[in-house]
This record gives structure tokens, sequence and C-alpha cells, in this order.
């Protein structure tokens, strides 16, 4: 397990000239960077510096988990990473670019599924492909692969009044994934969900990213669940929002969360979010 605290929690690329000189043992360019990140939320009454000097770099394929007390501005993070949110301070690029609003290439899934209750499964799946103009044929195959990546062939023309939660999440994932984006932003996902279904949906997101590769930034309150899915678990603290160490999880993949190991790591990561955060009452668990 590596622990990486304090001001070199925040991986800030090396300057070009450093980079260079680094040569071919270079890291792969970052495909999300986001370099001292500065938010305030101005209101009337209140001025809320929600995330201070934030510096996060993300690399192709890899799974970051994102833990911290309520209100540390996790989902501010996750908005300004999808471009929903593109009033800050500092600097935020995906694949080599500045991230001016929201794109194709980068799927959110919140927490409250955002599904069409007029739409069926099948339709909701298919609708950004629709808007993309890709042809009838190829639509229907897209929208077939996905449903089956979920585990939801058999309720496609089911409407979102007939689904449970889990079934929700998973039309929700596939909707997301059907446009193939290159990175999946996803805050909270599952934590409207019971605990069976959640422990189903851990498992199954791990198969689903093992086969298709795609970047993942997942915020949760549960530590457990982010040692189960995350390559990295970024820990932040509070007040202002800042990232306080990020752990490498260098376990074995399928993780389930009766390993010992993981389990392990959860009360390590624990441990850090104790430190972490002066809320008497922190909203997480293992
Ligand atoms: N639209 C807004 N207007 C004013 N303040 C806001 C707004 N959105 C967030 N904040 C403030 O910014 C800070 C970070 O909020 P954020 O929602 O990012 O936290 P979070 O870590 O996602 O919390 P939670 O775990 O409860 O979802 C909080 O202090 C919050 O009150
Ligand atoms: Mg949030």
């Amino acid at each position: 397990m590596t622990i990486v605290t304090g001001a070199s929690a925040q991986p800030v690329s090396p300057p070009e000239s450093a980079q260079q000189v680094a040569g071919a043992i270079a890291q792969p360019a970052p495909l999300l960077a986001l370099r001292h990140i500065r938010k305030h939320f101005r209101t009337k009454r209140h001025d809320t510096l929600a995330l201070d000097d934030v510096s996060l770099e993300v690399r192709p394929r890899e799974f970051i988990c994102i833990v911290g007390p309520s209100g540390c501005g996790k989902s501010t993070l996750l908005n300004i990473a999808a471009g929903i949110d593109t009033d800050y301070e500092g600097e935020a690029m995906f694949e080599g670019v500045p991230i001016t609003g929201t794109a194709r290439e980068r799927a959110v899934v919140f927490q409250e599924p955002a599904l069409f209750p007029w739409l069926n499964v099948r339709a909701n799946v298919e609708f950004g492909l629709k808007l993309r103009g890709v042809p009838k044929e190829q639509r229907r195959e897209i929208v077939d692969r996905h449903l089956a990546l979920v585990n939801l062939t058999r309720f496609d023309r089911a409407y979102v009044h007939e689904l449970s939660g889990g079934m929700k999440q998973r039309a929700q994932l596939a909707r997301g994934l059907a446009v193939e984006p290159h990175a999946l932003l996803m805050d909270e996902p599952f934590a409207a969900l019971d605990a069976q279904t959640r422990d189903e949906l851990q498992l199954e997101l791990q198969s689903v990213w093992a086969r298709i590769g795609t970047t993942v930034l997942f915020v949760t309150h549960n530590v457990r669940e982010a040692v189960i899915l995350g390559d990295r678990v970024v820990v932040m603290s509070p007040s202002p929002g800042r990232i306080k160490s990020i752990i490498e999880v260098n376990l074995e993949r399928p993780r389930t969360p009766d390993d010992h190991a993981v389990a392990d790591l959860a009360a390590a990561v624990r441990y850090e979010l104790q430190n972490a955060s002066e809320t008497p009452e922190p909203r997480y668990a293992i």
C-alpha cells in the first residue's frame, strides 16, 4: 500500500522541459488533468471556498475513487471534470484540451438515475445515439451490446417505474456507456441502493470496466466500495476542500467486500478520513 500525503498528494505534472528530459520513461499523458483548482461559491450571505488548490491527474483506463466528508467538494470537483461547472480558478484539461463545457467524451452518472420516464429502457439507452445521428441498425447493435453488458437484456421494454433501483442504475450505466465515452464520471451512483444490490453492482462495474477499459472517476462515501473499485483512492479533507492523501490499491481483481485485504485497506483509508475531518459525524462507512 502506498499513501501519498500532503503537498505530494497533489501530483502535478512537472514543467514541460522536465518532462522532455524524462523522455521515454515519462508516464503516459493524463487523460484528465485538474491543476490548482480553486472554487468559490458566492451567495448573498455566504462565500464558501469549496475547493482550494486541488490538483489531480487521471491516467487513461484508470479507476479513481474519491472519498471525503460531506461538503468537502467531491461533487464540485466531479462537476468541473464533467464541464458542468466552468466557473473556477485553475486549469481543467481533458485529452490535452481545456474543458469548456459538457461533452460526449465524458459521461456522467448521478446518484438519482436521470432516465426519461416516458421512454422504455431500450429507448433510454438509444437516446444519445439518436442525437448523434447513428443509423438505426447500428443503434440496435450498440444498444443490445450495452444492455447485455449490464444484464438488462430481459428488461429492454420495461419503463422506468417498472424497474428496481439497481436496474435503474444499470440502465443509466448502459446509457452512459452506449455513446462510448472516454471517461465515466460517477457521483455516488450506488448510494441509494440496498447493501446486496450495491455488492452486485460493484462486481458488475468491475467486470464492465475490465471489459471496456474506460477511465472512471467515482465519488463515494463508502470506503470499502472505494477500495473494491479503485486503482487509487483520493481522500479529501473539508473546509476548504483539499486532497489530503492518495492511496494506491494494489489488490487483485475482482475484489469483493469479504476480502481480508480489502477490509484492511479500507481501515487504513478510514483512518486517513478520520484525520481529514473535523466534522463530528462524518457520513461515510466501511
Ligand atoms: N450551488 C451551490 N451554491 C452554494 N454553495 C454550494 C453550491 N454547491 C455546493 N456548495 C458548497 O460547496 C461545498 C462543497 O459541496 P459539494 O456538493 O461539492 O460537497 P460533497 O463533497 O459532494 O458533499 P456530499 O458528500 O454531501 O455530496 C459545500 O460547502 C457546499 O455547501
Ligand atoms: Mg456530493
